[in-house]
């Protein structure tokens, strides 16, 4: 079955040496835990110090974002071979910020998707609902749109599909405090792995795993976890803090 994955999004936040003393601390404290898969996002000006201090640690190191290219004219961009030489072994794509923010289309965000997948890293694709679009009762409209254009294209074996990761992430819940109930969220996952199940088969979706994130915390991790179709979450402020991403990892454990 699928092992959960919990990624800490560090954003725009940990200088390099707040960012060694961090994940000196989750090396530590989560050494001992069995179960799950643990990556951290940090900025891309810590990524190599950070995937130096952990490579005798299970826990992976993510960009946060890669431009679709691998390299050229290109003022300001990373490209995901870049990551790759940096030490990381994967790669958040869509996130809302950026799909607000700096206007990465789901079209841009299927580019990027398939360019870190052939530089040979994992892939988390994030897609989610404002809360306007909730509100008109356009959610699964809105993922299916998503999913549409930012999912890459992916021919394979079991291998690959653990490669790829879907965030869901309605934007309403991201660094709000509100978090989706464990129903919405779960709904809204198994929406998602329908839809992936049409596009990669059976055994395809079986294996892709599907993250919430959105304000998710050690008081809401629990319940979340234990619905059939979250396979772990994507977590931005909480992941900050040693003490609260271990508490998130610890509750993602298989039961
Ligand atoms: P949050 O962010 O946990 O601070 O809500 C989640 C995310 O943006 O990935």
């Amino acid at each position: 079955m699928r092992t959960p994955f919990v990624v800490g999004n560090w954003k725009l936040h940990k200088t390099v040496s707040e960012a060694l003393t961090l994940v000196t601390e989750l090396k530590n404290q989560l050494a001992a835990i069995k179960g799950v898969a643990v990556a951290v996002a940090p900025p891309f000006t810590a990524l190599t110090s950070v995937a130096k201090r952990l490579e005798d640690s299970a826990i992976g190191v993510a960009g946060q974002n890669c431009h679709w290219e691998s390299k050229g004219a290109f003022t300001g961009e990373v490209s995901a071979p870049l990551l790759a030489d940096a030490g990381c072994t994967w790669c958040i794509v869509g996130h809302s910020e950026r799909r607000t923010l700096f206007g990465d289309s789901s079209a841009a965000v299927g580019k990027k998707a398939s360019a870190v997948l052939a530089a040979g890293l994992g892939v988390i694709v994030c897609i989610g609902e404002t809360e306007a679009e909730r509100d008109a009762g356009r959610t699964f409209a809105v993922l299916d749109e998503q999913l549409a254009g930012s999912l890459p294209a992916l021919a394979g074996s079991e291998q690959d599909f653990a490669r790829l990761v879907v965030a869901y992430e309605p934007v309403w819940a991201i660094g709000t405090g509100r978090t989706a109930s464990t129903a919405q969220a779960q709904e809204a996952h198994a929406h998602v792995r329908k839809r992936l199940t049409e596009r990669f088969g059976g055994a395809g979706a079986g294996a892709i795993r599907i993250q919430y994130g959105g304000s998710v915390k050690p008081s809401n991790a629990e319940s979340l976890m234990a619905e059939p179709d979250i396979d772990g979450a994507l977590v931005g402020g909480a992941s900050l803090e040693a003490a609260d991403f271990v508490a998130i990892v610890k509750a993602a454990r298989p039961k």
